[in-house]
């Protein structure tokens, strides 16, 4: 099978590229770079640089390559940036997805499968979230992908292009082998700003309150090492070349890590007792993001297999360590 992966020069979607020609699958890449790099992108895999939205290069991708499905990565994902430009988010990621899909609803694809997040949730104070809690995003970038949900599920409606949005936790860690994981420098997810203080990169960690209504007063987070997250995709791809249904999954592990925790945990893993400092809140932050995924467990049999935070950090921590040996940043 020939798979077209959006986003495939970013961290996820290069573990999905590495997991489906793991697979003996064929890969093409579209990718603007952005926040991606040529350097994760495994060399058996076709790359094209290029936008989304540029439905001409599109089209001549369509021309020479029989893809039968596509798993659309691509898009701007940094919350904080969304709150300061959201312009940017509902362009790239719900405007493109707007002009991207309805291409892909009058080509001959027939399966999509699309990068979705735990930010379109509405804030639940206690208890897991499960694919039936209310939508209500409290940031530009929630809203932004909130809307490619709709756009998606609307455009598909009446034809043969079925979707499977999966919403993701947060996602973490590097691939077992080190072939890829987090490229974009700029990236602010928790775990790897505790390594970047770790490598010295950094200068502390700002924990952003500490008044929370949890155990500790710092925010619950679900953490998901990125190869499970990607064996879920390629459940969902499989159930799509079935002929099965469009669906909508959440793919987390159901347990939640508090920043404080987590910040514990990398000193520990990394004997570095690198510093923290206590600011306000930020805008736009839940106390408790934790999954229900119940439902790809029992529906699609999803068994992840790196459900531990020390393999999460530890991936996280020896990938990090290698792109600075290998003077690999993006
Ligand atoms: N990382 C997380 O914890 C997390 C959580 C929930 C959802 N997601 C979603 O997963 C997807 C991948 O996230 P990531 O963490 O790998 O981010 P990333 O920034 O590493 O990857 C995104 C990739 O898309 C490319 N890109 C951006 N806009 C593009 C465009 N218009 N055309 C072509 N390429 C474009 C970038 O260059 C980059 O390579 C995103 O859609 C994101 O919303 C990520």
């Amino acid at each position: 099978m020939k798979v077209l992966i959006t986003g495939g020069a970013g961290y996820i979607g290069s573990h999905m590229a590495l997991e489906l020609l793991d697979q003996g699958n064929d890969v093409v890449i579209l990718d603007n770079l952005t926040s991606g790099s040529k350097k994760i992108v495994p060399s058996n895999a076709t790359f094209i640089e290029g936008d989304i939205s540029n439905l001409n290069l599109v089209q001549s991708i369509f021309d020479d390559h029989d893809i039968e499905a596509v798993t659309h990565f691509a898009g701007s994902v940094k919350v904080e940036d969304s709150v300061k430009n959201p312009f940017k988010y509902y362009e790239n990621n719900s405007f493109k997805t707007l002009k991207f899909v309805d291409f892909l609803t009058k080509s001959n694809v027939k399966k999509l499968i699309f990068s979705s997040t735990a930010a379109v949730y509405e804030e639940k104070k206690s208890g897991l979230i499960s694919e039936s809690h209310t939508c209500n995003p409290s940031n530009p970038y929630g809203q932004s992908k909130l809307m490619c949900e709709n756009i998606i599920r609307d455009l598909c409606k009446g034809t043969n292009l079925k979707f499977f949005i999966l919403r993701y936790f947060n996602v973490a860690g590097a691939d077992i082998q080190l072939r890829s994981g987090q490229i974009d420098e700029n990236s602010n997810h928790l775990i790897k700003a505790c390594i970047d203080c770790v490598l010295e990169k950094r200068k502390l960690i700002e924990i952003y309150g500490l008044d929370y209504d949890t155990d500790d007063g710092s925010c619950v987070r679900d953490f998901i090492h990125v190869s499970d997250l990607i064996s879920g995709h390629l459940l969902a791809v499989e159930h799509l070349v079935k002929g099965g249904d469009s669906d909508i999954c959440n793919l987390g592990y159901g347990k939640g890590l508090s920043v404080l925790e987590i910040v514990d945990k990398v000193k520990k893993i990394s004997k570095i007792n690198f510093t923290t400092k206590i600011v306000g809140r930020r805008s736009g932050d839940a106390s408790r993001v934790v999954a229900d995924s119940n439902k790809m467990m029992t529906k699609y049999n999803w068994k992840p297999k790196l459900d531990d935070i020390d393999t999460i950090i530890l991936t996280a921590l020896n990938w990090e360590k290698q792109k600075l040996k290998k003077n690999y940043e993006a």
